[in-house]
């Protein structure tokens, strides 16, 4: 290759720019082009379900009280961070949330993986006064999600715009969102259609009185399923090994 050549773009600033122009978009399009022609840039994983009506409403609850300002939901793939938290997060774990809730900020922990960490006792007990479980805590106290009845009227709608956003909710789903809403709201309702439906759903006591739907039993439904959809039970080790 002449330098000669390469001489008369170095000083031409015109025929540089188109240059660098004609360079850099083919670059560009390397990156670019192939992300229009898969159909998702995130890998399918084996348990991911849209969330059921109780944890959609309670994740609503978590957004309007702000719990991201102090929460993030999202564990990154380094050592300390595996083994506090549990195997790192997946693209797949957050594919449904509108907007999702990875946070930036982590005044407390990470909460990612908090479902099943605790008893529903103990997230009610929690919430109503952080520090009478966890003295140092700095959490502000949500006693009045027990005292507020969950607005349900609304759960078709809200799901439907789900789907508008490409959240798979089906049919099936849609006709049975009150009934599964009120089903897992009541440890001693018939749960298997919204076991089937939302394999792992929590229906245990949440807020201990099943005469009522109240904000409190839909946020503890919606953390206990945190990082419950998909099973890591094997893969611990290695996991530790690759984030090293
Ligand atoms: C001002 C910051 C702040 C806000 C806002 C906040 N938290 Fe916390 N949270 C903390 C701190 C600090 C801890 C650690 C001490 C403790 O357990 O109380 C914590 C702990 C927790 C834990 C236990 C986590 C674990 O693995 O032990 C849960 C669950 C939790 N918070 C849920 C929530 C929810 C739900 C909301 C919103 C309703 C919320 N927090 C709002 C600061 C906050």
């Amino acid at each position: 290759m002449s330098f000669k050549k390469h001489e008369r773009i170095e000083k031409n600033l015109t025929l540089m720019a188109v240059l660098v122009l004609i360079t850099v978009s083919i670059g560009g399009l390397v990156e670019i082009v192939p992300l229009y022609l898969v159909k998702s840039t995130i890998e399918q994983v084996e348990g991911i379900r849209p969330y059921s009506p109780l944890e959609m409403r309670g994740r609503d609850i978590y957004i309007r009280e702000g719990c991201y300002t102090c929460h993030s939901q999202q564990i990154r793939p380094f050592r300390d961070e595996v083994e506090r938290y549990g195997h790192y997060s997946l693209a797949a774990e957050s594919m449904f949330d509108h907007p999702f809730q990875w946070g930036s900020k982590r005044t407390g922990p990470d909460l990612a993986r908090v479902g099943g960490k605790y008893s529903d006792d103990w997230h009610v007990a929690h919430l109503i006064d952080p520090r009478a479980l966890v003295p140092e805590s700095i959490m502000p106290p949500y006693a009045f999600l027990a005292e507020r009845d969950l607005q349900t009227d609304d759960i078709v709608a809200r799901i439907e715009t789900n789907v508008a956003v490409g959240v798979p909710y089906t049919e099936e789903m849609v006709a049975n969102a009150m009934a599964d809403l009120l089903a897992q709201a009541n440890p001693d309702a018939d749960h298997d259609g919204l076991l089937t439906r939302y394999p792992g759903a929590a229906v245990t006591l949440l807020d201990g009185d099943p005469s009522r739907v109240t904000e409190m039993d839909a946020l503890v439904a919606y953390l206990q399923i945190l990082g419950r959809m998909v099973d890591f039970t094997n893969t611990a080790v290695e996991d530790l090994e690759a984030a090293r």
